[in-house]
């Protein structure tokens, strides 16, 4: 392949591979949806949820979703919407599964920050900003729920700007108050988009849209004056898009709108389609961007077991990086130098899949694997590339793991390094103790309910668990780990399977009186905003 295959450069520019944070109840998935309908992919809003949920009832450990109302799995969307191919990676809504997201930001060229009008920035959205601002990820907001009452519009560029540290660019800008939303002002044409209710938000809502100059309706009259007087202000602050500060993440352009009542959705989406960045060159881990017309190359971003119960198998999810997937090519595995066949490779929507032929630049495939694929691993072909490992989350929650049937340790051993290697949860051992009782490692305590479940049911493994007193770690060397194992207050250390030694302390005062009493030993985080 070389750079002169136009239809390659041509399909990368046409993608948009995009993630959407928030903290859970934001909208997220109502969004979701109703970009979905907006782009034409599904005649009624409701269907991807009824879909999903379907699936998701027939699949053992995802119990535990369903149980709790939350999503566990992150999934990619696929739809076409005006010549363009959005790919939208579903991040997971609870905190504890956020290392997941850190995964998907991997994947992505761009993402969305959803706020709620009323609560503004919270703490979920402030922890995936902060990873999203610190790769570098171009980011829009779109401000949800101003069918109700919240924040007025000039108070919530104050507050995203002070919570953000990042200038704000309102693209759109609301009529009417929170509650008596009218419509928007498109500030590019100062055009005026006036929305009308559709019961149920199940169809694409009506937008008459009054032309920059064209007499507003009576009605609408007092509160487009209001918006024009509030844009005044804005144009004072010279707050311009600028795209070369959106594309570099240090900008972001903002909308207003309602998932629930279908407003603004088509703004949205039509922003993502004329401004979001398309595949670009990836850089490697040499710190040479690799064009999008090199040979085959794609990051394994997700692994994941069992996705659905008719098949029995492991998937994972690649973001193609450059050159063109054909079904059945053989790749090789950067880190394990063995060659593999991509012959099952799919689309992923929602938990249905169709078998892909091709994919490019962008494009998020889930390929069956019976080999070692994990977390990070780079898929290419011709001479030899790396992608930069992903990131993880320094854990605050440690548990010990026990078998309960000695007859099952076999299965044991190898759930264990199953959910490892997906990134379920961290594996670690106490190596410099006699004590070969497993640690498991994560954010929170969901992702420990999640491994039991599913070393019960996928791999018939009783396990006991006890929840450790520790709350902080960070990374450390072998000397580090001396002289936390040496320290008289309550520490530890463990091991991961990768060699990464982290020292553990009850809390954050602790360890920071550790530290302060210890200054030359090495003592990171590994990353996030804790
Ligand atoms: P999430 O995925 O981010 O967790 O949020 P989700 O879309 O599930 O939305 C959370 C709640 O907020 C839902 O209400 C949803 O209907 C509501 N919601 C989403 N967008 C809007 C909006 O623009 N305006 C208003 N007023 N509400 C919105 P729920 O009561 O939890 O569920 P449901 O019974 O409405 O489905």
């Amino acid at each position: 392949m070389s750079a002169a295959d136009p239809t390659l450069v041509q399909e990368a520019a046409r993608r948009r591979t995009f993630a959407i944070i928030s903290h859970p109840d934001a909208g997220k998935t109502t969004l979701t949806e109703k970009l979905l309908l907006y782009a034409g992919a599904v005649g009624e809003a409701g269907s991807v949820t009824a879909r999903r949920g379907r699936k998701a009832a027939t699949s053992d450990w995802m119990e535990v979703e369903q149980r709790r109302g939350i999503s566990v799995t992150s999934t990619v969307l696929r739809f076409e919407y005006d010549n363009v191919v959005f790919n939208l990676l579903d991040t997971p809504g609870h905190k504890d599964f956020s290392e997941d997201t850190l995964r998907v930001l991997a994947a992505v060229d761009s993402a969305v920050i959803l706020i709620d009008a009323a609560r503004g920035v919270e703490p979920q959205t402030e922890q995936l900003f902060q990873v999203a601002r610190a790769r570098g990820i171009p980011l829009m907001a779109f401000v949800n729920k101003y069918d109700r009452p919240g924040m007025e519009p000039l108070e919530i560029v104050d507050h995203l700007t002070e919570q953000l540290e990042l200038p704000l660019v309102p693209l759109t800008w609301p009529v009417g108050i929170p509650g008596a939303f009218r419509g928007v002002i498109d500030r590019r044409d100062a055009s005026f988009h006036r929305f009308t209710r559709v019961t149920g938000g199940s169809a694409v809502a009506h937008e008459e849209v009054v032309a920059a100059g064209d007499e507003i309706d009576e009605e609408d009259a007092p509160a487009w004056a209001v918006a024009e007087e509030e844009l005044e202000l804005i144009d004072v602050d010279g707050a311009e898009f600028d795209e070369e500060a959106f594309l570099s993440g240090e900008q972001i352009p903002l909308l207003f709108g309602s998932a629930a009542w279908n407003f603004g959705i088509g703004q949205l989406l039509d922003t993502l389609r004329d401004i979001a960045p398309s595949a670009r060159p990836r850089v490697t881990d040499d710190g040479t961007p690799r064009p999008v017309d090199q040979p085959f190359a794609a990051l394994a971003f997700k692994v994941q077991a069992n996705m659905d119960p008719r098949h029995r198998d492991r998937v994972a999810f690649v973001r193609v990086c450059s050159g063109r997937f054909e079904r059945g090519m053989r790749v090789t595995n950067a880190r394990t130098g063995r060659t593999l066949a991509l012959s099952f490779a799919h689309e992923v929507f929602g938990q249905d899949r169709v078998v892909l032929d091709e994919a490019y630049p962008g494009d998020v495939l889930g390929v069956i694997i019976g080999g070692d694929v994990r977390v990070g691993d780079t898929l290419y072909i011709g001479s030899e590339v790396r992608f930069p490992p992903i990131p993880t989350l320094t854990p605050e929650s440690f548990v010990t793991v026990s078998n309960r049937d000695v007859n099952r340790h076999k299965q044991f051993r190898r759930g264990l390094e199953q959910l490892d290697q997906e990134g379920v949860v961290h594996v670690l051992r106490r190596e410099h103790s006699q004590d070969p009782v497993p640690v498991l490692a994560g954010v929170g305590p969901m992702q420990f309910e999640v491994a039991v479940e599913r070393l019960k049911t996928e791999f018939g493994a009783d396990v006991r668990t006890e929840m450790l007193p520790w709350q902080a770690a960070r990374r450390t060397d072998a000397e580090g780990a001396a002289k936390v194992l040496a320290d008289p207050g309550h520490t530890d250390v463990f091991v991961r399977a990768d060699g990464t030694q982290l020292a553990v302390f009850p809390n954050r005062f602790i360890m920071d009186r550790f530290a302060q009493r210890n200054p030359t030993v090495r003592l990171e985080r590994l990353i996030g905003a804790d």
